[in-house]
């Protein structure tokens, strides 16, 4: 038997490094920087912050949220061979409790096609990767890659190895999301009664979405023994993702009578945690997604409706509040003082610098110059606004727009700031949108591949301020950029220039130039 007896589940969160791998979710430094700070206040019990041999970012971003989250272990991901590790050791070096967490296949095909490696050379990598590891930490979390496809004998025998050769958490992933949930609740129960040591060490479960599969094999795993779970917010992941956070927790905190265990994590963080994931990443929650989507906790039909309002529980199994879902607030008007706007900022979870809130304050006062009623949405728009914007090397400076029925090109006529030097262009385009970027390629010279354009409104209303992603791509590397206005145009402008600014980041990393045009 294990020691997996307790009831506590270990939510283990890889949105920063599973969950940026999905193609386009990139982000930068600070953006991680921000996520992990929202999983930290969240109780999450470790944060996958990258994997460090993948990328001078990856390592920068796993060394910079080790020296800054104390609350939750931080872990880096490592293939087998040395350089990998000794990579993710240096990484995690600052964080007061840090992981190596290594892998390697041991399903046949992945053996055979993937790594042209014999089982055996295999086994020896499994032993050799851990005992080096723990070098640098008593914290070793081994992995079987395509574990869901691995034989079970050889499966029993290299899991009885990493745990004899000191890994403390053993995850079992399914990588391609093949499972079903009986099948792999099986394989769990299988693991546990075959692997004689297996009482030394935490049973982990990985699991992808592609049959939609992924949160229910993971709490089904979870029934038979499993301690940590390994999932992302929104899901995000390779393919189709990952096992849902969200629904993890849910589905523990809504049905402990199936699934009497409990976690750390703090649920009424969720929606805050989804939107920041949401709008950092350009990657939208359907309306439609359990716990965090749109409609989630909407109703529609006049029964329902009718039904809600004699009694919650008719429709309802989780309050909105228990996901820190709360109804648009009418926070303040134009009349509004600093010390109330610092006061709801707090109550937003934003603990800002003088300077930032003196920032936000001004910016608050100029949207209720043009926008009656200001909401808590609203409030975060203008807060994450002005995060996405330190340090940048073009700015707005003015921008009009003309467009209509009549028959003449749409025209964007702007002013940027680029690199400290005032810089105007004329541009027509297929549409008011097309103008405006194109105006902002000549002016700074700069002429990625636009990748995704997307305008989602923060509140209701046509007044509503409209919040625009902007994904472009350069020479493989892919950047999200943000902008928020109640003018689109000006938001599209903004959310073009955000990904510009941070397109010359990555460029910088290898080779400072000044912008040509
Ligand atoms: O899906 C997978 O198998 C992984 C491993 C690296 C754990 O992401
Ligand atoms: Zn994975």
């Amino acid at each position: 038997m294990t020691t997996n007896t307790s009831n506590e589940i270990i939510i283990f969160d890889t949105t920063l490094r599973d969950g940026e791998q999905s193609p386009g979710a990139s982000m930068n430094l600070s953006e991680k920087i921000r996520i992990a700070e929202v999983l930290e206040d969240m109780d999450v019990d470790v944060i996958e912050a990258g994997f460090p041999i993948a990328s001078n970012g990856d390592f920068e971003a796993v060394h910079e949220i080790a020296k800054l989250v104390k609350g939750s272990i931080i872990c880096g991901l490592a293939r087998s061979s040395k350089g990998d590790i000794d990579r993710c050791a240096e990484a995690i070096k600052p964080a007061e409790r840090g992981r190596i967490h290594t892998f390697i296949s041991t399903s046949p095909l992945h053996m055979k096609f993937k790594l042209q490696m014999e089982p055996e050379e295999v086994h020896q990598a499994v032993i050799d990767s851990v005992t080096h590891a723990r070098n640098f930490t008593d914290d070793v979390e081994w992995s079987c890659e395509d574990g869901s496809r691995t034989e079970h004998d050889f499966m029993c025998q290299t899991i009885e190895s990493a745990i004899d050769a000191g890994a403390t958490t053993i995850n079992i992933p399914d990588t391609v999301g093949y499972a079903m949930p009986m099948e792999y609740a099986a394989m769990i129960e299988m693991v546990m009664n075959r692997v004689p040591n297996i009482d030394k060490a935490i049973i982990s479960v990985h699991c992808h979405n592609d049959l939609g599969m992924a949160v229910a094999n993971s709490l089904a795993a979870v029934q038979v023994g499993a301690r940590q779970v390994e999932c992302t917010i929104n899901g995000l992941g390779e393919r189709a993702g990952n096992a849902a956070m969200e629904e993890i927790i849910m589905g523990l905190r809504t049905r402990p009578d199936h699934l009497p265990f409990t976690t750390r994590v703090k649920s009424e963080l969720i929606t805050k945690a989804s939107r920041l994931v949401s709008t950092v990443t350009g990657f939208t929650v359907q309306p439609n997604k359990a716990i965090v989507g749109a409609n989630a906790f909407a109703h529609e039909s006049g029964i329902h409706q009718d039904g809600m309002l004699k009694n919650a529980q008719t429709y309802e199994i989780m309050t909105p509040e228990s996901v820190g879902l709360t109804e648009s607030k009418l926070v303040m008007g134009k009349h509004s003082g600093r010390h109330a706007f610092r006061e709801k900022l707090i109550e937003l979870g934003y603990d800002l610098g003088d300077n930032a809130v003196q920032d936000a304050f001004k910016r608050f006062k100029d949207l209720a110059d043009v926008k009656k009623d200001v909401y808590d949405e609203d409030i975060v728009a203008i807060v994450d606004d002005a995060f996405v914007r330190t340090n940048d090397r073009i700015n707005l400076e003015k921008l009009e727009v003309l467009c209509g029925t009549e028959h003449q090109p749409p025209k964007a006529t702007m002013t940027l700031d680029v690199d400290g030097e005032s810089k105007s262009a004329e541009m027509t385009g297929d549409g008011p949108v097309d103008a405006i970027f194109k105006g902002i390629k000549e002016l700074t010279g700069i002429e990625p591949h636009l990748q995704l354009y997307q305008v989602h409104a923060v509140t209701q209303g046509t007044d509503a301020q409209a919040e625009v992603t902007v994904r472009l791509e350069e020479d493989g590397k892919t950047v999200n950029g943000q902008g928020a206005d109640t003018d689109t145009m000006v938001a599209s402008a903004k959310a073009y220039i955000n990904a510009l600014n941070k397109l010359l980041v990555k460029r910088e990393k290898t080779a400072p130039s000044a912008l040509s045009a």
